[in-house]
C-alpha cells in the first residue's frame, strides 16, 4: 500500500474585484450586514470578456499547482474536477483541463460534492495513488459562481456570499512513510438535499419550461420558487454545518490517534466566517491555528479549500511535518475532513 501527499499546489482568482458596496449599488443589502453576518469584505467575480471559466479558471490555477509540483502534463495519471458550475452540462470540466493541458489522452473525472468537492476529490485521488493504480493525480477544484446568481434584492441572502475562483493541487506517490494524507472521512444525507440547492435547468425541468413558469408569475417569485437561481435555507444550513464540521473533525483527528491540540493548521471551507470562528471557539484553537480568507474572496464552493491552502503555504503558514486539517460542509448535504502529515 502507498501512501499520497501534495506536492504542487496553485490558485487562480479572476482580477476583478467586487466589494459590499458595489453590491449595494444593485441591491438593498449595505456593507455592515454583509460582514456582520459572513466576514465578507469582497469577492471576485469574472468580467465579461475577460476569457474566464470554470474550465479556464481551473487549467490557470493546475498550471502552477504542476509547475510547483515539478510535474509535466506528461505524468498525470489521473485528472479529478471538482465544481457544481461546469461550463456546460456535459461533458464535465474534467475532459476541458485534459485538452488545455494538450494531453493525448488520460482519464478524467468530474465530482459533483459542492463545498465538500475538493476533498471528495482529494480522497478519490489518494484511494487512486494509495492502491499503486496511479503515481501522479491532478485535482482541481473551480468555480464560477457570479454567471448564476440573483443580483436583485430577492436573491441577496445568496449572492453575496458567493465568489468565482479556482484552486489546484497535484497528488502524487509520497516516498516517507507518514507524510502525507492520513485520512480522509466522506459523510453525505440527501434528505436535506434542497435545503442548498439548485433545481434547474435540469433533465425534468428544462429551460422552456422555466421560462414559461417564470413569465406566467410575472417574474415576481419568492427565491425559493425560481428554480434556476441556487436556493438557500440560511439558518438551516448554519446550524447543520458547525455541528457537522467539529464531528468530522473529530473522527479524523481520532482515526489517527490526534486531538485538536495536535492541529498545526485547520483549512475550513470558508462558507461564514462565524462557522469559522465557532468551530476555533469550540476547539481552543488560536488564530494561527485556523486560515480563513472569506473576508476577500467570499464563498467559492469546491475552490475555497485549494485556495485557502495555497494562500496558506505561500504565506509560509504551513512547513514540513505540520499536521493540516481540511474540513468542508455544503449542499447535498455533504461534509468530509482530511489529515495531512505535510
Ligand atoms: O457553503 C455551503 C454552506 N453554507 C453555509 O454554511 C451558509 C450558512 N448560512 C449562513 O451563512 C447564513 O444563514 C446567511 C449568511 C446566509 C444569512 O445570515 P442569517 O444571519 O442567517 O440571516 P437571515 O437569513 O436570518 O436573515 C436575517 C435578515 C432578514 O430580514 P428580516 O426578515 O429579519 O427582516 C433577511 O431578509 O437579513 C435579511 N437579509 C439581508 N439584509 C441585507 C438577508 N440577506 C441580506 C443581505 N443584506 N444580503
Amino acid at each position: 500500500m502507498y501512501q499520497s501527499k501534495i506536492a504542487g499546489l496553485g490558485k487562480y482568482v479572476p482580477e476583478n474585484v467586487v466589494t459590499n458596496d458595489d453590491l449595494s449599488k444593485i441591491m438593498d443589502t449595505n456593507d455592515a450586514w454583509i460582514q456582520e453576518r459572513t466576514g465578507i469584505k469582497e469577492r471576485r467575480h469574472i468580467k465579461k470578456g475577460d476569457g474566464n471559466t470554470t474550465a479556464s479558471m481551473g487549467f490557470k490555477a493546475a498550471k502552477i499547482a504542476l509547475e510547483r509540483a515539478n510535474i509535466s502534463k506528461d505524468e498525470i495519471d489521473l485528472i479529478v474536477f471538482a465544481t457544481l458550475s461546469p461550463d456546460y452540462y456535459f461533458p464535465g470540466c474534467g475532459v476541458q483541463i485534459q485538452e488545455m493541458l494538450e494531453i493525448d489522452t488520460c482519464p478524467a473525472l468530474d465530482v459533483r460534492n459542492q463545498c465538500s468537492g475538493f476533498i471528495y476529490g482529494l480522497s478519490v485521488a489518494d484511494q487512486f495513488i494509495k492502491t499503486g493504480m496511479y503515481k501522479n493525480v491532478l485535482l482541481i477544484g473551480s468555480e464560477n459562481h457570479s454567471g448564476g446568481l440573483d443580483f436583485t434584492t430577492r436573491g441577496r441572502s445568496v449572492s453575496v456570499i458567493f465568489g468565482d475562483g479556482a484552486g489546484a493541487a497535484v497528488l502524487t506517490r509520497s516516498d516517507h512513510v507518514g507524510q502525507g494524507i492520513l485520512s480522509t472521512h466522506l459523510h453525505s444525507e440527501g434528505k436535506h438535499a434542497l435545503e442548498l440547492s439548485l433545481k434547474g435547468p435540469s433533465t425534468n425541468h428544462w429551460v422552456p419550461e422555466i421560462i414559461a413558469e417564470n413569465l406566467a408569475a410575472g417574474g415576481e417569485d419568492s427565491q425559493e420558487d425560481i428554480p434556476y437561481y441556487p436556493y438557500m435555507n440560511g439558518q438551516f444550513v448554519f446550524k447543520n454545518a458547525v455541528a457537522r464540521f467539529s464531528e468530522v473533525i473529530m473522527e479524523g483527528l481520532k482515526e489517527n490517534g490526534l486531538d485538536v491540540k495536535d492541529i498545526d493548521m485547520l483549512i475550513p471551507h470558508q462558507a461564514n466566517l462565524r462557522i469559522s470562528q465557532f468551530i476555533q471557539q469550540k476547539f481552543q484553537l488560536r488564530d494561527d491555528q485556523v486560515y480563513n480568507n472569506i473576508q476577500r474572496y467570499g464563498n467559492t464552493t469546491a475552490a475555497s479549500i485549494p485556495i485557502a491552502l495555497t494562500e496558506a503555504w505561500e504565506e509560509g503558514k504551513i512547513k514540513e511535518g505540520d499536521t493540516i486539517v481540511l474540513a468542508a460542509f455544503g449542499s447535498g448535504f455533504t461534509w468530509a475532513s482530511a489529515v495531512i502529515e505535510w
